[in-house]
């Protein structure tokens, strides 16, 4: 089959291993409810709201797998969409490995999608599909920056003073989102080729740049923050509020 017979199959990752320390004791963050939803049954819904997604992987904590099995079961979700759950790993880039792992034959192009951030507009999840589609082998949405950012040399104790070592222009920085957007092959040779090191990649897309490979932005939306500390739990409620206000959501 030519390339342009072969039919253009989309699949999510949701990496949804992460304890998520900072915002507080209790249930792994992907679990913990936003208005009475788990977040991660936000961010599934976020995806499949693509018409373009036909499959969605989440990455489970390994202890996990059957208690977030029953939760996609136990929610409304969209018929043309299938599910799988596999287990996560220790960091972030093993989960997203292992996810990778788990995508059948004829995916064309994957979605990297934090469970952490599940109030992402549809429209932000088709961009970045299209732009994939129209040629671009790792597309990220990202913002300008607000704050002007600073490079330090980190203190050894919490809280020490710690040295100044640059000043980025802040115009020619954007803070990135999620979900990113892969060529399906450019993304598993960046995972099979970078080793885990430290903590592992935080971002799909570094890990594509440091193959040599193009990455491209795209717009963000303010919607798709990240849910880190308990005052981004605030934020995403007052979201939900909101929406429910304007459309009945
Ligand atoms: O901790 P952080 O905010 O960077 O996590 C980003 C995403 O990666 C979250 O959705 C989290 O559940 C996921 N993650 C994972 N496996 C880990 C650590 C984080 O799937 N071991």
């Amino acid at each position: 089959m030519s390339d342009e017979a072969r039919p253009r199959r989309t699949a999510v990752v949701i990496p949804a291993a992460g304890r998520g320390v900072r915002l507080g004791p209790g249930a792994p963050k992907a679990l913990r409810a936003l208005n009475g939803t788990p977040m991660l049954i936000h961010a599934v819904r976020a995806m499949a709201a693509s018409r373009a997604v036909s499959l969605v992987v989440v990455v489970a904590p390994s202890d996990g797998v059957a208690e977030v099995k029953h939760l996609l079961d136990d929610h409304a979700l969209p018929e043309r969409t299938d599910y799988l759950v596999v287990a996560g790993g220790d960091t972030r880039q093993e989960s997203v490995h292992l996810g990778l792992k788990a995508l059948p034959e004829g995916v064309t192009t994957v979605l990297v999608h934090d469970a952490a951030r599940p109030l992402v507009p549809v429209d932000t999840v088709d961009a970045v599909i299209e732009a994939v589609r129209d040629g671009a082998v790792a597309v990220v949405p990202a913002l300008p920056v607000a704050d002007t950012v600073k490079e330090v040399e980190p203190a050894g104790k919490p809280g020490d003073p710690e040295q100044v070592v640059a000043t980025p222009v802040r115009a020619r920085l954007r803070a990135v989102q999620t979900p990113q957007g892969f060529d399906h092959d450019t993304l598993v040779n960046a995972h099979a080729t970078i080793a885990l090191a430290g903590e592992g990649a935080t971002d799909d897309a570094g890990m594509v740049e440091r193959l040599g490979a193009p990455v491209v932005v795209v717009p963000g939306h303010e919607e798709a923050f990240k849910v880190t500390r308990p005052l981004d739990l605030v934020l995403a409620e007052a979201v939900l509020a909101r929406r429910r206000a304007n459309d009945g959501f």
